[in-house]
């Protein structure tokens, strides 16, 4: 789950607060802050990686189901270090739901993930999930259709994830590190869940930041109010299909709710995603005017995760639909003790983070708890909360520093 993904699914609980929004759709071209935007159209590449010193391809997959993602690689770092002539291992980053692979690449080089890779020897690719601005292609289907809406991370986990593996394998000969963040843990953790053949085959190890199973101990209030309440459901039949923060102020939407159940929201980015310590303010509004679309059935899965305590397919929550779908009355629940226990796991966790709490990842733990000790990594910091791990200022030292590690150590 991304920063924003439950105020999100707050706003869409509309009927509850409708009246404290009353003027939402007279500010549905506001945006939030602008300082900081540079021109999208000219690619992830060219707009934030180039003009830092270092070289960028864009590339592009197509998935089973017909989804072109954009993918963005880094090479090499800076300085160009000799590698003895080997090549570099690739890492593949995927970022959040309600963000894009531009998270990843706010912050100055010498503190960003993607570069700080770079430099240190690795081959970076930067995924950008479905819906998200650079991956908004279909082959039949356009953004307006709701067709082009109708997934959850569930289509992510059988499509967009062995699709990115089978290309960054393809490309460069050598199985895969990889790095999750959030929503990005849970596709990934799945994928193994599932046993997925191209996933197990081509993933050397698995960096885990704020990792997502568990839910159910959230203590976002804000993301609780949305997640409790089912107006989410009523508002997707009634055809919203996708949620486009670009499209409205999400800020003040969010202000309002704030208002309406005296939550305090002085600081967006704390009532949403924890304490974080370590955030720049400028790039915190960069971050925020940056917000990516993503589909409202797949905010309403992961309210689902909180509301049932467990992660299942989607639940259609009406009998005949989960029949037609999966030949049952209940979704699949989807068995993490099925993850292979010899693949290397690296799991970062912070004790501010208001989205992956404690409790909830020390239930992942549990699950985890016969992996293989020689492939299990965990980390614990105290200080961190869910937006520090993408654009802490500290974050290479305090995290990334130790992911490196890791990778080095089962490479
Ligand atoms: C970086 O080094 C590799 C070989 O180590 C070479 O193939 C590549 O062209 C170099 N790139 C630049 C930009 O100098
Ligand atoms: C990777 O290569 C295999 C074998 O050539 C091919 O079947 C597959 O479609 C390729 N995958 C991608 C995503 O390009
Ligand atoms: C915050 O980030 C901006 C933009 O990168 C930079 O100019 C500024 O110096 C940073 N402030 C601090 C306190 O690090």
């Amino acid at each position: 789950m991304g920063l924003l993904g439950y105020a999100v699914l707050a706003i869409l609980s509309v009927p509850m607060v409708l009246a404290a929004v009353g003027n939402f759709q007279a500010q549905a071209s506001v945006r939030g802050p602008t300082s900081g935007i540079k021109l999208l159209n000219d690619g992830l590449c060219a707009s934030f990686v180039t003009n830092q010193g270092y070289k960028c391809d864009e590339h592009e997959v197509t998935t089973k189901d017909g989804f072109t993602l954009s993918l963005q690689r880094i090479p090499e770092g800076r300085k160009n270090v000799s590698n003895g002539g080997a090549k570099r291992p690739p890492v593949l980053i995927q970022h959040g739901v309600m963000v894009g692979g531009m998270s990843w690449v706010l912050n100055p080089p010498d503190e960003n993930l993607p570069m700080s890779l770079a430099d240190s020897g690795y081959d970076v690719w930067i995924a950008n999930a479905r819906g998200t601005i650079y991956s908004q292609r279909h082959k039949f289907l356009r953004p307006a259709e709701p067709a082009f809406w109708d997934w959850t991370f569930d289509d992510m986990v059988i499509n967009d994830v062995p699709a990115m593996f089978d290309y960054v394998y393809n490309q460069t000969g050598q199985k895969i590190h990889y790095v999750g963040h959030s929503l990005g843990t849970l596709v990934a953790l799945l994928s193994l869940a599932e046993r997925n053949e191209v996933v197990l085959n081509r993933m050397k190890s698995a960096a885990l930041l704020c990792p997502i199973a568990y839910l159910s101990h959230i203590t976002t209030e804000i993301a609780n109010i949305a997640a409790k309440t089912f107006i989410a459901e009523m508002t997707a039949m009634s055809g919203t299909s996708e949620f486009d923060p670009n499209r409205i102020s999400v800020v003040s939407a969010i202000k309002a709710i704030c208002d309406t159940h005296r939550i305090k929201c002085d600081d967006l980015m704390t009532a949403i995603s924890g304490s974080n310590c370590c955030l720049n303010s400028t790039v915190v509004n960069v971050f925020l005017a940056h917000l990516q679309p993503t589909a409202t059935k797949n905010l309403i899965h992961l309210s689902q995760v909180i509301r049932f305590g467990e992660v299942t397919k989607f639940n259609y929550e009406m009998p005949d639909l989960n029949i037609k779908n999966y030949g049952s009355l209940f979704p699949p629940r989807y068995d993490l003790t099925k993850i292979p226990s010899d693949i290397p796991l690296f799991l970062s966790y912070g004790g501010k983070d208001a989205l992956s709490d404690i409790t909830d990842v020390l239930m992942l733990l549990d699950i985890l708890k016969s992996h293989d000790l020689d492939k299990f990594s965990v980390q614990f910091i105290k200080d961190y909360a869910h937006a520090d791990y993408v654009i802490g200022y500290n974050a290479k030292e305090v995290v990334y520093d130790y992911v490196i590690a890791f990778f080095r150590k089962h490479q």
